[in-house]
């Protein structure tokens, strides 16, 4: 008898992998489901992106394995990103870390830190990942809730009695994810609160671990938390070309912070894949030095969708807030559905549209679904048709009932 590890126990496939086969079986069975489900870019990298790759891979030169800590040029073109975009110093040689997609860089992280039963505190509602990463690196998790009263900000008296606790209980917090603007609730930071993060981490000895994929998705002002005066100290930063530049299948990320944090996850890293393609790397250092102009053409299409989906969302007597940013549009659901899971299955079931239920972002996320940018805007049209066609027709039978 085969078992796995002890370590896969409570970790479950990824929402998404199912949900997408039980897509295919209603395609199958001729439903045409219209995905409003998943973050994946729609649309192509920059045409001067895909000449450097295709360009680069012609090379005789470019296909042997590269350094573990990335190639100089992309290194650089992170560094002058982080400048010109975030107003933040990282140093290209010893602060910078390019990464497989931001994703490996969360395990990456819990592997590096996490010793068994080291507590990590995660965002409730938040990224899935961070809690499987932290289950699998041995540590446990710690939910902070997020509420909408509070501006989707943590709380940081909850914050303070959650580290009380452990250290009563004889456990050391060593994490806490953050993620902003905010996956999947769209809030934006404000400066405040990434000082109050930083105080925070100084005070607890915490490292502060800020995911920061989409300051540039219907954002006017990117941030980053390194900016912060003295933020390194106490702050790693991961970012990634999936949603600022539509390259989420190339895998491209960095994780920035102080040079001993670059190296104590490089140590880990190392031993786990021996570095990324040159000609995506190349490729990838041209998308970082894009000018303004690709950011405000990318955001253009996304505030059309957004448009689409606040019609959708207000057909479904969703409540939600016109200024989230990312590419998505989180919403609360009407009360008279007992959960986001129940709203989604009714219009996935009904008429073949999948909107994603917020609870799989954590329990605080029950009451709300959140809608995903990344279709065409004929979709969003027909996914509209579709909902007001099922809506008449339960009015209509409702009459006669
Ligand atoms: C909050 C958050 N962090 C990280 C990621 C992973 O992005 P990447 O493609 O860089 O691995 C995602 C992807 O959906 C995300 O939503």
């Amino acid at each position: 008898m085969i078992t796995t590890a002890q370590r896969l126990e409570g970790i479950g496939e990824y929402y998404f992998s199912q949900k997408l086969r039980e897509i295919d079986e209603l395609n199958k069975q001729g439903k045409q489901v219209i995905n409003l489900g998943i973050g994946s870019p729609d649309l192509p990298p920059h045409p001067d992106v895909i000449a450097v790759l295709q360009q680069e891979v012609a090379k005789p030169n470019v296909h042997a394995y590269q350094s573990y800590k990335g190639s100089p040029v992309l290194r650089k073109a992170m560094s002058d990103w982080y400048k010109t975009w975030y107003q933040a110093d990282v140093n290209p040689d010893t602060e910078i870390l390019p990464l497989i997609g931001s994703k490996e860089g969360i395990m990456h992280i819990c592997m590096t830190y996490l010793n068994s039963g080291d507590r990590a505190l995660v965002p409730n509602p938040g990224y899935p990942t961070y809690r499987s990463a932290v289950k699998l690196a041995g540590g446990e998790c710690l939910d902070y809730e997020l509420k909408e009263e509070n501006k989707w900000e943590p709380d940081f008296a909850q914050l303070e009695e959650l580290i009380a606790r452990s250290s009563h209980e004889g456990a050391v917090v060593k994490l806490m994810w953050v993620n902003y603007p905010q996956m999947p609730t769209g809030q934006l930071p404000s400066v405040e609160l990434y000082k109050k993060l930083v105080d925070f981490g100084r005070k607890h000895r915490i490292l502060i671990c800020h995911d920061n994929p989409y300051s540039f998705i219907l954002n006017e002002h990117p941030a980053s938390l390194l900016s912060i005066d003295g933020a390194k100290e106490v702050v790693i930063e991961l970012n990634s070309l999936s949603k600022s530049h539509n390259m989420a299948g190339w895998r491209v990320g960095l994780l920035c912070g102080a040079a001993a944090r670059i190296d104590e996850v490089l140590r880990f890293k190392s031993n786990m894949d021996s570095g990324m393609f040159l000609p995506l790397q190349l490729a990838a250092a041209k998308a970082l030095g894009l000018p303004a102009t690709w950011y405000g053409e990318v955001n253009e299409v996304y505030k059309k969708r957004r448009t689409k989906a606040f019609e959708l969302l207000d057909l479904l007597q969703c409540r939600y807030d016109v200024s989230q940013a990312g590419m998505f549009v989180w919403a609360r659901i009407p009360d008279n559905y007992e959960t986001g899971y129940a709203l989604s299955d009714q219009v996935l079931y009904n008429t073949g549209v999948f909107i994603t239920p917020g609870g799989i972002f954590g329990s605080a996320g029950n009451q709300y679904i959140r809608v995903s940018l990344c279709s065409p805007i004929e979709k969003f049209a027909e996914s509209i048709h579709r909902i007001n066609i099922f809506f008449a027709q339960v009015k209509d039978q409702q009459q006669y009932v």
